[in-house]
């Protein structure tokens, strides 16, 4: 076991920057995710830190030994860093049984007979997999193969699991199952993990801490609450969460509103004293709130006309059973609301709604930066 350290790691493929400075701490035993868009740089991260890339510049490190340097010629191969892959397409190999599948690694090693047989046998019972163990793969569901090739990986006991979206190939209702067994599996295991995904709800259900990555660059590391409750910038807050974050364009008032043109919301008096502080007043930011602090005013506890409603038109309403996504607009300003479903609006009418101004945030307009 071992925490994986990233210091200053670039990675160029020719004029093209995949990975930007990249600085980042897994702690021993900790489950991090990768979280970004496609094309972010989340693969090529993990292929570095197994040893499938070389950094351009910056160094990793693995546990206390220094596993790739460029400027001082360190580079570790895959072999000698004592990790174990899980890939999106896990190939397992069609002739062999689930036994020899898992076994392989160990046979690989020339592990005597006996210990394979013994380590083989636990990891199927921890995966559920001791009954099928004389199957070939072809005679298995997408989730079993999805756990052979887990147990492949971690029937090792590597220092570090690198996983590159693993559940991406299963179905809905599978994926949420092996989502749980596999966050049960790793805090078993207490191995170092780090998880690349670009599903948000995985992340935010699975990971101790979360990475976030956007264009190459790493945008916030936090856990699932930091992240979604303080992001740092509007990347962060509008890849997190579904629906995304509301981003209004907004005037901070010297009287200590947020004013959308079409109506205002008065700020509590600390979030007014920041936005003094880093002088904001009178000028133009981008306020965010998340549709489930935007309430329909009925179900709400604190309604102070003038300073937290505004009265709304209903666009559209997106029921999903349990809660409504209301669409909501006053005049020609957007909003989305997650209200509860016993919530009478209707498309077309006019309905009042609060925002919760506890949960309000304020970021540049520059630079998407978050000032709280
Ligand atoms: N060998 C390569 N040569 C040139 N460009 C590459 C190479 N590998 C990756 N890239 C580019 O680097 C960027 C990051 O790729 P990467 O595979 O790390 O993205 P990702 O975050 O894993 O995306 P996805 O979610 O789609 O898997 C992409 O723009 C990709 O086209
Ligand atoms: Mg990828």
């Amino acid at each position: 076991m071992a925490d994986v350290i990233l210091k200053n790691v670039w990675k160029k493929f020719g004029d093209f920057t995949a990975v930007r400075d990249m600085n980042l701490h897994i702690k021993d035993g900790e489950f991090m995710i990768l979280l970004g868009p496609s094309g972010c740089g989340k693969t090529t991260t993990l292929r570095m830190i197994a040893g499938l890339e070389e950094p351009t510049e910056g160094t990793i490190q693995i546990g206390d030994k220094l596993v790739a340097d460029p400027k001082n010629g360190v580079f570790v191969p895959p072999k000698d860093r004592d990790i174990a892959m899980v890939f999106q397409s896990y190939a397992l190999y069609p002739h062999m049984t689930v036994y020899d599948n898992i076994a392989f690694p160990l046979k690989l090693r020339k592990v005597p007979k006996d210990e394979i047989d013994r380590r083989v046998r636990e990891v199927a019972e921890m995966l559920g997999l001791s009954e099928l163990l004389n199957r070939k793969p072809r005679e298995l569901s997408g989730g079993q193969r999805q756990r052979v090739a887990l147990g492949r990986a971690i029937v090792r006991k590597p220092q570090v699991f690198l996983m590159d979206e693993p559940l991406s190939n299963l179905d809905a209702k599978l994926r949420v199952k092996m989502r749980a067994e596999l966050k049960k599996l790793q805090r078993q295991l207490g191995v170092t993990t780090i998880y690349v995904t670009h599903d948000q709800v995985e992340a935010m259900t699975m990971g101790d801490r979360i990475a976030v990555i956007n264009q190459g660059q790493l945008q916030q590391v936090g856990t699932p609450d930091e992240v979604y409750d303080n992001p740092a910038n509007t990347f962060v807050g509008g890849f997190i969460g579904s629906p995304p974050m509301n981003f209004m364009d907004a005037t901070v008032t010297h009287d200590g509103f947020v004013d959308f043109g079409s109506f205002r919301l008065k700020l509590l008096p600390d979030q007014v004293e920041v936005l003094e502080e880093k002088g904001y007043l009178g000028k133009e930011v981008i306020f965010g709130i998340r549709p489930e602090d935007v309430y329909d005013a009925f179900f709400a506890q604190v309604k102070i006309p003038g300073e937290n409603m505004a009265r709304a038109l209903v666009e559209i309403i997106e029921n999903l059973g349990g809660e409504k996504i209301v669409h909501l607009s006053v005049e020609d300003v957007l909003f989305t609301g997650k209200f509860p479903a016993e919530s009478k609006v209707e498309e077309g009418q006019e309905v009042d709604v609060v925002f919760d101004m506890r949960k309000a945030h304020v970021f540049d307009k520059g630079s998407g930066k978050a000032v709280f």
